[in-house]
């Protein structure tokens, strides 16, 4: 493995391969955007070749990953974002993450021009593997990017998709690469308008979006699914619960039958990208966005998140 660094020979200030690389690579390099990559110690091509062929990251989706929002090249949340990615990588029994890796890659990253609003995405595989689910006792392999994220629109509109989360899944509540149901249920989504989807469990509870965690107001209180229900434990969720109930307001979280979507006064989403998104549409249904719980809880998580950074 490679000392973590920038190798500046090949690569420009993006991180962008300039010498020995083929058009097709930088031409992609040139779709994709100003992607800085960073993969087991070197700084690559966001678009060109960088991992085995093999990874079982690849092959079939074994491994796990982390998103955390960046603000004037800071990155927000780090310590809990490393505490999940450990979980994660528990919970699927690959070996614990070399967090010195992990930290070299984000300050390769992070270093140079400073990101002013962006994503620090870095992911975590089981390495080179055999072709099938079986694993080898490969090394993990350590990716590292970051970028700019276009502002977020001021309100969504989410989708309730047909199909279910398994909250008895063995991923349950694991941030893992295998995001294909995700995917497929955010194209549904964006095919109706909408912004985010969001996903009932198997046993018709309400349970959260492919990329972001919901809450319902009802009767004043704030609500969300537990954990349970089979929901990731997002960094956002956790702080909104934790900041909201510092601050006087109550927040529970509990199974919550879909209905209640029908019921709440409003709603709002939350993902490190998103930080707290008013939701003025369900469907059909239109809400207030944002009503005045969700405006205060924003204005609390905004507060907070400013003056703490690492919290
Ligand atoms: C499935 C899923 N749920 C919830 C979230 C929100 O988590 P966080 O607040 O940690 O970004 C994410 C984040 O991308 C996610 O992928």
């Amino acid at each position: 493995m490679s000392e973590p660094g920038t190798n500046e020979q090949d690569t420009n200030e993006q991180g962008i391969l300039e010498q020995g690389t083929s058009d097709r690579y930088t031409s992609q390099s040139r779709r994709v955007g100003d992607v800085r990559a960073w993969v087991n110690g070197v700084r690559v091509d966001a678009t060109g070749p960088s991992i085995a062929a093999v990874d079982h990251g690849i092959t079939v989706g074994d491994g796990v990953f982390e998103t955390c929002k960046v603000i004037d090249g800071v990155p927000f949340a780090l310590a809990r974002h490393a505490r999940r990615v450990d979980r994660s990588l528990a919970g699927l029994g690959l070996p614990d993450a070399d967090h010195k890796m992990i930290d070299a890659g984000i300050k390769d990253v992070l270093s140079g021009e400073p990101i002013a609003y962006g994503r620090l995405r870095y992911t975590i595989t089981g390495g080179a593997g055999p072709l099938g689910s079986d694993r080898d006792a490969s090394p993990l392999t350590y990716i590292v990017t970051a970028g700019r994220t276009p502002p977020n629109p001021v309100t969504a509109k989410v989708v309730v998709v047909p199909w279910t989360r398994n909250e008895r899944s063995a991923t349950a509540g694991l941030k893992t690469t295998s995001y294909a149901e995700n995917v497929v249920a955010l194209a549904y989504a964006k095919d109706r308008g909408g912004t985010e989807a969001v996903f009932a469990n198997s046993v018709g509870n309400l349970c959260e979006g492919t990329g972001s965690n919901i809450f319902v107001v009802v009767d004043g209180e704030i609500l969300t699914p537990d954990l349970a229900s089979g929901p990731l434990a997002g960094v956002t969720r956790d702080l909104v619960i934790e900041w909201c109930r510092e601050e006087g307001l109550t927040v529970r979280a509990e199974p919550l039958p879909m209905s209640i979507l029908t019921r709440a006064t409003e709603v709002f989403i939350t993902s490190s990208i998103k930080d707290v998104m008013p939701v003025h549409a369900i469907d059909d249904q239109l809400l207030p966005a944002p009503g005045p719980v969700t405006a205060q809880v924003a204005e609390i998580f905004n507060r907070l998140s400013r003056e703490r950074l690492d919290p």
